[in-house]
């Protein structure tokens, strides 16, 4: 799946094949994020103006928002080839020095995961970054020297669903950030539209948007559930996607209404029948669910605190009236939301 424009390092994304398809290849193709768009059409058209390398580039937001497709379309823009690799692959400093000096002028560098280099790699990084140039020892011990070798004008761009783990030396060195938001379901609805005549696939307005609006606002998960409706449609109905099939085939895959899987219910329903419906801190909430803290806040909070379903606050998380009445509970007057301390400290950020 391959080309020449692409090199993989020690890469795995289990998506990274089975979307290869449906990855739109430039700006034009590429549907929301609008305002990053509009930026880098801009800095991209400067910097081929200049026929100079672009700025290094921080994407973070949610997994699934389609950083790593940014970073190729970025690549495709500029006419340039793309190095792809991640934060955790790249082990040891010789691992990044031995990536950056087999660059070639105007490559593309796309380390996803930026946020697990280690300090000792992070610190290949800063000068790269900011001369273009690695520092290595020569030697050990007192007659140890430093040795500068140039590299060749290359673009950074990071990925992370995490910017507030990045160390502050490494965050600003970049020269853009843009920070991805979830998508509304009429850019999701674009989406589907757009990979199920990719794929073939008949399907009607209706249909399009019963997917569209289940999907917690991430194309990747569009893109999936599409699938997985379309094997419905074929195996239970005639092959062609209607409002009834995409609802059956979700419900089959018990996301429910509003896009909600099995844990995110679970998520909730641990709050209010555990905890009342809190103020509950993150690891005690990761202990009881059996799911795993990072997971909850990168993946599942996001679209919990995007449907009002949850508030974050000093004390933990809180669910919400909305929370209560999705999950048909009734809310007492003594639970969460209701204290109007916590209003005063909510961070919600
Ligand atoms: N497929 C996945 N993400 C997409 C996007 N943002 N635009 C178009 N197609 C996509």
């Amino acid at each position: 799946m391959q080309d020449d424009r692409f090199m993989m390092t020690g890469y795995r994304d289990e998506d990274w094949d089975h979307d290869l398809s449906l990855r739109p290849r430039n700006l034009r193709e590429y549907i929301g994020q609008d305002a990053v768009k509009q930026n880098l059409t801009i800095y991209i058209k400067a910097a081929l103006g200049r026929r100079d390398a672009l700025d290094h580039m921080l994407l973070y937001g949610p997994p699934g928002l389609g950083k790593t497709t940014l970073a190729c379309i970025v690549a495709a823009e500029m006419g340039q080839n793309i190095r792809i690799t991640s934060g955790p692959a790249i082990d040891r400093p010789g691992d990044l020095a031995a990536i950056l000096t087999n660059l070639n002028a105007g490559d593309i560098l796309f380390i996803d995961e930026i946020h697990r280099l280690s300090r000792a790699v992070e610190e290949v990084l800063y000068p790269a970054m900011e001369d273009y140039a690695l520092d290595i020892m020569i030697g050990k011990g007192p007659t140890a020297r430093s040795m500068r070798l140039d590299l060749p004008h290359f673009t950074l761009v990071g990925a992370t669903t995490r910017a507030g783990q990045l160390s502050a030396p490494l965050r600003d060195r970049f020269g853009m950030v843009f920070r991805l938001e979830l998508y509304s379901p009429e850019e999701l609805a674009q989406i589907v539209k757009r990979s199920s005549s990719i794929l073939g696939m008949p399907a009607d307005e209706e249909g399009i948007i019963e997917i569209a609006k289940r999907s917690r606002g991430t194309p990747r998960i569009a893109n999936r559930m599409l699938k997985r409706v379309r094997d419905y449609a074929q195996v239970q109905a005639d092959g062609k996607i209607t409002r009834t099939v995409a609802n059956e085939g979700l419900n089959l895959l018990e996301i429910d209404a509003l896009g909600l899987d099995k844990v995110d219910r679970n998520v909730l329903e641990t709050m209010i029948d555990k905890f009342g419906g809190g103020p509950v801190g993150l690891d005690t909430l990761a202990a009881s669910t059996g799911e795993d803290a990072l997971t909850i806040e990168d993946v599942y909070e996001p679209f919990l605190l995007q449907l009002g379903f949850i508030q974050r606050t000093p004390r933990g998380r809180v669910a919400t009236r909305a929370a209560y009445e999705h999950l048909g509970r009734v809310m007492t007057s003594l639970e969460g939301e209701e204290d109007p301390q916590l209003s005063l400290f909510d961070e919600n950020q």
